[in-house]
C-alpha cells in the first residue's frame, strides 16, 4: 500500500498527468482576486507539493479561473500522442501528495496508475468527522495530511486499489457489465430508438480517450452553442441511466469519478467561493496548446460563475448521488460507493445541504435557478423540485454511507432530516379538493405553536384557475412554500420525484397520478411534459421572470412542454402500477420527437409547436425516450430506481420537545398525513 505515496520520479513514465490549481494557494480564508502568483505556503508547506509553480501555467490561470490549490489538484490532463499514460486514466486530486516536476506538471508513475483515486481513500474518517459533522465547515481539509491510515479504507484494500485501473475493458467487467445488462437486448428497436441511439453515441464526450459524459446538445447547424456542448450534470441524467440499461457502466463510471473530482474547485462570483461540496453545473473538456505542439486536456467545471443569471447549481451535488447508487444497483458494482474518496464525496454534498443556516423549516432553501429550472421564475425559497430531490439524495447517501464512527453523527442528521422534511412536505405542500377548501376558510394571523394557518396564508392567494380546475379524485404537492405564500404552480419534476422517491404518502403519489391522468390535455397535450402548470401571464410574466423574453407564457421553463420529463414520469408510472399512462405518452413522443428533431422543449398550452428558441438534438430528449423505452420493456429494473414507503422513518419523531415537555410538537398537533 506504501507504493500509493510515491509519486513523483520523473524517471518513470507517467499514465498521465496532473496539473495543479491554477489558482495560485493562498492562506486559509483568503482568496486573491486575482491569481496570486507568489501565492502562499503558508497553510501547505508541510505538504510536499511546490504549488508555487502554477504560475507558469499563469495564462490558464487566467483564462480558466480554476479554484484555490487548499483542495490539492483539481484538474487532470492527459497529453494526447506524448507516448505517457494510456486512456482512462482517472488520477485523483483531492489529497493528493507528489512532487511536482517543471512546469507544475505532476509526474506521475506507471506503478502508480492505479492509486491515484486512492490518495483520499485514506481519509481519517475521525477527521472528517470533526471538520465536517461538528461544525468546522469553513475549514478547508488539509487532505494530504490524511494519506496514512490504511484502516480507514472503507471497502477493503482491494476497492480503493482498482479504482483508476486505466483498462477500460477491465473497468467494464470490474462493474459487472455483460450482455445480461443489456435489457433492451429482446427485440427489434424501431427505427426511431436506432436514430436515438446514434444521435446519444454521438452526444458523446471523450476526456483522455475516454467517455465522460454527454454533451447538452448536438445539433452540427447551431452556430451559437453557448454552454449547450458541454456536459451537464442534470441533463446526463437519463443518458447515463440510458447506457446503464443498456449494460454500458464505464462512461457513467468515469463521469461519476471526473465529476468527483470537480467537487469543491473553488471557483469564484466577484470573489465569493460557493461552499465546499458543491458539484458543478457542467463541465467541457479543453484543450489547452503545450510546447512542442502539443496538446493537453483539462476538464474546465462551471460553478454558476459563468452561467446565465450566475445561477447556484444546487440540484447538481443531488443528482450525483442519485445517479451513484443507480449505477450501483443496476451494474452491482457497489465497490465504487465504497470507495473513500467517494464516500467523503457524498459526505461532503450531504453536509453542505444539512449546514444549519438561518432556515427555520427542514427543506432546502436555495436562490431561483438551482435547479432544471435555471432561469428566475420566481421559485427561490423551498421550490418542490429541489425538496424531491434532496429527499431523494438522502435516502440514498443513508443507504450507501458506510456506518463508523466517523460517519455516525452524519447518518443520524440524515435520518432526522429526512422524518422532518417527508412530514413538511406531505403536511404542507399537499392540496387536493378538500385541502383548498380548508385553505379557503383559513383564519389568519394566528400566533401560536399550534396554529391551524402557521404559514399566514391569505385565502385570497388561492388562484381562481386552481378553483375549477383541480380534480374530485386528485391532487399534487405546490410548487414553494414560504411565510404568507403558497406557489399554487404545478411543476412535474418535483412531483415525480415525489412520487419515484416516495416522499408523498402513497395516497398523494396515487393521487397526483390521478390528477396528470385526468388533467392529461393540459399536461401532456400533443407533447409531454409541461414543466409547470400554468404559464405566469401579464403583469406576473413581468414582474416574477423579470420580463424574460425566453420565457414568455407557455414557453420553455414558463409552462413550455419538456419530452426530457417522460423518463421520469414513466418510472413514476411503473413505481405506481400504472404503466399504461407512461405508454400513451412515449408514444405520443414516439410520432414527433424524430421529424422534430429532437427538441429541447415545445411551446403553447398544449405544446404543438417547437419552441422558439429551442435546441435542436437535444440529448436529454433522446436519451430520455430511450430510457422510458428501456423501463417499459423491463419494468423490474425501474425498482433499481425508486424508493418505497419508509415505515420506520414516520415512526420516529425527532425533534424531541415532547421529551423536553417544553413544548407540544407540532407534528402531533398537526392533522398529520404522514402514516397515511
Ligand atoms: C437549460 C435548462 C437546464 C439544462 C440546460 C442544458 O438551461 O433549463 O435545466 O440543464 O439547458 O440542457
Amino acid at each position: 500500500m506504501n507504493a500509493f505515496l510515491h509519486l513523483g520520479s520523473s524517471t518513470m513514465k507517467p499514465a498521465c498527468r496532473i496539473l495543479f490549481a491554477t489558482r495560485c494557494p493562498v492562506p486559509f480564508g483568503f482568496i486573491p482576486a486575482k491569481c496570486n502568483r507568489a501565492g502562499s505556503m503558508g497553510a501547505l508547506a508541510s505538504s510536499r507539493v511546490d504549488f508555487g509553480r502554477c504560475l507558469l501555467h499563469a495564462d490558464r490561470c487566467r483564462a480558466v479561473d480554476f479554484g484555490r490549490a487548499i483542495d490539492g489538484v483539481r484538474n487532470t490532463l492527459c497529453v494526447p500522442g506524448s507516448g505517457f499514460g494510456r486512456p482512462g486514466n482517472l488520477l485523483k486530486s483531492r489529497g493528493f501528495r507528489g512532487n511536482v516536476s517543471h512546469r507544475g506538471v505532476v509526474v506521475v508513475a506507471n506503478a502508480v496508475r492505479s492509486l491515484s483515486t486512492s490518495v483520499e481513500t485514506r481519509v481519517n474518517d475521525k477527521n472528517f468527522e470533526r471538520i465536517y459533522v461538528q461544525g468546522g465547515m469553513n475549514v478547508k481539509p488539509l487532505v494530504v495530511e490524511r494519506i496514512d491510515k490504511d484502516e480507514n479504507i472503507v471497502g477493503g484494500e482491494d476497492s480503493s486499489v482498482k479504482v483508476v485501473d486505466d483498462n477500460i475493458n477491465l473497468e467494464k467487467s470490474k462493474a459487472g457489465l455483460n450482455e445480461s445488462n443489456d435489457v433492451s437486448a429482446k427485440r427489434e428497436e424501431s427505427r426511431v430508438e436506432k436514430e436515438a441511439w446514434r444521435l446519444l453515441q454521438d452526444a458523446v464526450v471523450m476526456y483522455c480517450g475516454s467517455p465522460v459524459g454527454t454533451m447538452a446538445a448536438n445539433d452540427p447547424a447551431d452556430k451559437q452553442p453557448l454552454n449547450y456542448d458541454q456536459v451537464f450534470i442534470r441533463d446526463f441524467v437519463p443518458s447515463a441511466l440510458a447506457f446503464l440499461l443498456k449494460g454500458e457502466g464505464e462512461i457513467v463510471r468515469n463521469f461519476l469519478l471526473h465529476t468527483l473530482q470537480l467537487q469543491s474547485w473553488e471557483k469564484t462570483v466577484d470573489c465569493y467561493s460557493p461552499g465546499q461540496g458543491l458539484m458543478p453545473a457542467s463541465f467541457k473538456v479543453r484543450s489547452v496548446p503545450l510546447d512542442e505542439n502539443k496538446v493537453e486536456e483539462v476538464l474546465d467545471p462551471d460553478f454558476g460563475e459563468s452561467a446565465i443569471g450566475r445561477v447556484a447549481p444546487v440540484d447538481s451535488g443531488l443528482w450525483w448521488i442519485i445517479l451513484l447508487r443507480a449505477y450501483g444497483k443496476i451494474t452491482g458494482d457497489y465497490a465504487l460507493q465504497e470507495r473513500v474518496d467517494v464516500q467523503t464525496g457524498i459526505k461532503l454534498i450531504m453536509n453542505l445541504c444539512l449546514t444549519d443556516g438561518f432556515d427555520m423549516f427542514p427543506s432546502l432553501l436555495v436562490t431561483d435557478g438551482s435547479c432544471m429550472i435555471d432561469r428566475r421564475m420566481g421559485i427561490h425559497g423551498h421550490p418542490l423540485e429541489i425538496q424531491a430531490l434532496f429527499y431523494n439524495a438522502l435516502r440514498c447517501s443513508r443507504e450507501m454511507l458506510s456506518v463508523n464512527d466517523g460517519s455516525k453523527n452524519l447518518v443520524r442528521a440524515i435520518n432526522n432530516r429526512l422524518s422532518a422534511l417527508s412530514f413538511h412536505i406531505r403536511e404542507y405542500y399537499w392540496v387536493d379538493m378538500r385541502r383548498i377548501n380548508e385553505i379557503y376558510r383559513y383564519k389568519t394571523e394566528e400566533y401560536s405553536t399550534d396554529a391551524t394557518n402557521k404559514f399566514n396564508i391569505y385565502p385570497d392567494q388561492i388562484p381562481l384557475w386552481l378553483m375549477d380546475w383541480i380534480p374530485e379524485n386528485g391532487g399534487y404537492l405546490i410548487g414553494n412554500l414560504q411565510p404568507a405564500h403558497m406557489d399554487f404552480r404545478l411543476f412535474t419534476l418535483g412531483n415525480l420525484w415525489s412520487i419515484v422517491s416516495s416522499l408523498g404518502t402513497p395516497k398523494q403519489n396515487e393521487a397526483i397520478l390521478n390528477l396528470i391522468e385526468s388533467k392529461w390535455d393540459d399536461l401532456i397535450g400533443h407533447m409531454p411534459l409541461k414543466i409547470c402548470y400554468p404559464a405566469l401571464e401579464h403583469e406576473d410574466w413581468r414582474i416574477i421572470t423579470g420580463s424574460d423574453p425566453k420565457n414568455t407564457p407557455w414557453s420553455y421553463h414558463n409552462g413550455g412542454s419538456w419530452p426530457t420529463l417522460l423518463w421520469q414520469f414513466t418510472l413514476a408510472c411503473i413505481k405506481m402500477g400504472r404503466p399504461e399512462l407512461a405508454e400513451r405518452a412515449v408514444a405520443l413522443a414516439e410520432k414527433r420527437l424524430s421529424e422534430d428533431r429532437w427538441p429541447e422543449y415545445y411551446d403553447t398550452r398544449t405544446g404543438r409547436f417547437i419552441g422558439k428558441q429551442s435546441r435542436l438534438f437535444q440529448t436529454w430528449t433522446v436519451a430520455g425516450f430511450l430510457t422510458s423505452k428501456m423501463l417499459l420493456e423491463n419494468p423490474e429494473t425501474a425498482s433499481n430506481l425508486f424508493w418505497e414507503e419508509d415505515y420506520e422513518l414516520l415512526e420516529v419523531c425527532v425533534c424531541a420537545l415532547s421529551k423536553s415537555g417544553r413544548r407540544k410538537c407540532s407534528r402531533g398537533a398537526a392533522r398529520s398525513q404522514i402514516l397515511v
